[in-house]
This record gives structure tokens, C-alpha cells and sequence, in this order.
């Protein structure tokens, strides 16, 4: 390899690495696993029906979102692990944090660790915690993923903590997307008040099942 071939491998291969590392740092700000970073919905390819139809929606919805004054209508996506919901709901914030003109404020968190993190600051004030607690408050986008998986006690104190993060950021206009491997009874069981909120207005249901589509 010459000189000059190999200066401009070295410099180009250099652009990539920055390039990677700031995304990688963009990743890490927002919370979202590694796995599921850096995968387009413009250019999603879709394994089933159920996913086209739920890519389809959510392309809908992030022209919403992307626009002054949209619409803070999320999206509910609900159906066994593995097929595709995290995915899908990444694919849809690194639209709009990452590939989009305005670059939009997202965050992505578990329900386990929303609410740990909410339990955290309930015995002692911590200035990290609460500060990453309002940004899952106040980010344009907020992936809230796998609910159910959260620690449920007696109290009920992780269903009302989901129910008012849901419900705070609906009402100042703020979208969420969830995702949930709970079916619709046992997401009525279990968070009643936050299923009637999704289910009314805060959320479009979209049923992913992993094969093809099972509402015929
Ligand atoms: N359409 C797709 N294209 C590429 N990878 C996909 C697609 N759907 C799912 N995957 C991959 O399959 C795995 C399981 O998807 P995931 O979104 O984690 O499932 P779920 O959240 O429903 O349990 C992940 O590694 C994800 O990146
Ligand atoms: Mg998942």
C-alpha cells in the first residue's frame, strides 16, 4: 500500500471512529441499549405483517411528533418478547433524536428501572437520579419499555408511578411510546387506571405477534 492510499484509509477509517464515538455518546445520553442503537425506521425492514403494520404507524405518528404543536398521542405496542417491540420503538427515537432536522430530546427507559430510580429518591435525595427522573418527565419523546416488568408491591406504588408519568407527559403534550409483553386482560388487571389512559387517548394500540396478522 502506498503512502498516500494508506493516509487516506487511516483518515477515513479516523471521520468513522469520531463519527461512532459520538453517536455512541448520544446513545449512552439517551438510554437506549446498544442492540437496538442506530437502526432507521425509514429504513426498517419489516419480518411480518404485524411489524409493517406497527412501522407504518409509527411513521405516521413521528410526522406528529416532529412538528410543532403534534399530536402527544404515543403508541402502545404489546405482544410476546422477541418480536420486535424494543426494536421498533428505538428505530422510532433515533428518527427523531438523531436523523431528524430538530433534533428532538428522547429518552428510553425500562418501567423496572423508572420506577427503581423514583423508589430511589424516596429514601434519600439524589441530585443524579432526580435530574435523569426529569428528563424521562420532560423529553420530547419517552420510550417507556417493558411494562410489567417493574417491581410491584402491596401499595401499589409502581402502578401509580407509571400511571402519573404517563399521564404528566400526556397532558403537557408530551408523546410516549410503550411496550409491554402483557396482553390487553392482564394490562386492565394489573395497571387499570393507566390502561384506560392509554386506551382512550394517549396511546395507539398496535398488536405485534410475531407472525402473521392475528386480527385477520
Ligand atoms: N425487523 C427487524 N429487523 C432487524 N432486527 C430485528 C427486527 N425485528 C426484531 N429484530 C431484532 O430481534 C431481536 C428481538 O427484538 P426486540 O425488539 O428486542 O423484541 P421485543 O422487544 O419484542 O422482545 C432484537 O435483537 C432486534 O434488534
Ligand atoms: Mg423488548
Amino acid at each position: 500500500m502506498s503512502a498516500v492510499t494508506d493516509l487516506r484509509v487511516r483518515t477515513r477509517s479516523e471521520a468513522d471512529l469520531r463519527r461512532m464515538r459520538a453517536s455512541d455518546t448520544v446513545r449512552k445520553k439517551y438510554g437506549v441499549p446498544r442492540h437496538l442503537w442506530g437502526h432507521r425506521l425509514s429504513h426498517y425492514v419489516a419480518r411480518d405483517a404485524d411489524q409493517r403494520n406497527a412501522a407504518d404507524i409509527l411513521l405516521q405518528h413521528l410526522r406528529e411528533w416532529g412538528s410543532r404543536n403534534g399530536s402527544a398521542r404515543g403508541v402502545l405496542l404489546a405482544g410476546p418478547h422477541g418480536t420486535g417491540k424494543s426494536h421498533l420503538a428505538c428505530a422510532a427515537l433515533y428518527e427523531l433524536a438523531y436523523q431528524s432536522r430538530e433534533k428532538q430530546l428522547c429518552r428510553f427507559v425500562s418501567a423496572h428501572d423508572y420506577v427503581a430510580a423514583k423508589q430511589t429518591i424516596l429514601g434519600r435525595f439524589d441530585t443524579d437520579v432526580s435530574e435523569r427522573i426529569s428528563e424521562y418527565q420532560d423529553a420530547d419523546l419517552l420510550v417507556l419499555d417493558q411494562l410489567g416488568g417493574e417491581h410491584r408491591t402491596a401499595t401499589g406504588y409502581a402502578e401509580s408511578t407509571l400511571y402519573q408519568l404517563v399521564s404528566d407527559r400526556y397532558n403537557d403534550g408530551r408523546p410516549t411510546v410503550v411496550t409491554t409483553w402483557l396482553g390487553k386482560r392482564q394490562l386492565t388487571e394489573i395497571h387499570p387506571a393507566l390502561m384506560n389512559l392509554l386506551e382512550r387517548e394517549a396511546a395507539t394500540l398496535v398488536p405485534m405477534t410475531g407472525g402473521t396478522d392475528a386480527r385477520g
